[in-house]
């Protein structure tokens, strides 16, 4: 049985990962602008992660029993300091998400209920990737510096990534 408050904290992070989305579209916008396709590209197929993330949610909710409540949630930031910037503040909002995670686990863990606890695992091993992948990006960034012809192969690297969702690593 699914308590009010565990439904609620599931529903809190389907509006997160929304959230994640609209914020990772807009580091998108912000890379376009300056005119760095493939990085704008890159947190594009960020976005849709983010959304394959949220309906994961929604499904398992649906699957319990419980119904999904869509909430709003307020506009992402929409000016950076640099492309690297927006690298940092990606890592710093998955680090946050990592958090909201381990609390919802531990809510599960603390009412044991045991469907949450497996379903969250998933994340679990997905958030130890995301910040892996974005300490990544930033340790490449440290090395090339800010600007010139290091940031221009990075965009055209990551300019490359693709998502699916079945099996999705990225
Ligand atoms: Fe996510």
């Amino acid at each position: 049985m699914l308590s009010e408050k565990l439904l609620k904290a599931l529903n809190d992070q389907i509006t997160h990962e929304f959230a994640s989305a609209n914020l990772y579209l807009s580091m998108a916008a912000y890379c376009a602008a300056q005119g760095y396709e493939g990085f704008s590209s890159f947190f594009i197929m960020q976005a849709e992660e983010e959304r394959f993330h949220a309906m994961k949610f929604f499904h398992f909710v649906n699957e319990l029993g419980g119904q999904v409540v869509i909430s709003g949630y307020p506009d992402p930031q929409q000016e950076f300091a640099s492309v690297k910037d927006t690298f940092e503040k990606a890592l710093a909002h998955e680090k946050f998400v990592t958090k909201l995670i381990n609390d919802l686990l531990d809510l599960a863990e603390s009412e044991k209920h045991r469907p949450t606890i497996s379903f969250l695992q998933w994340f679990v091993d997905e958030q130890v990737e995301e910040e892996d992948s974005f300490n990544t990006i930033i340790d490449k960034f440290n090395i090339i510096g800010d600007t010139g012809p290091g940031v221009y192969m990075l965009d055209k690297e990551l300019g490359q990534r693709t998502f699916s969702p079945e099996g999705s690593d990225q």
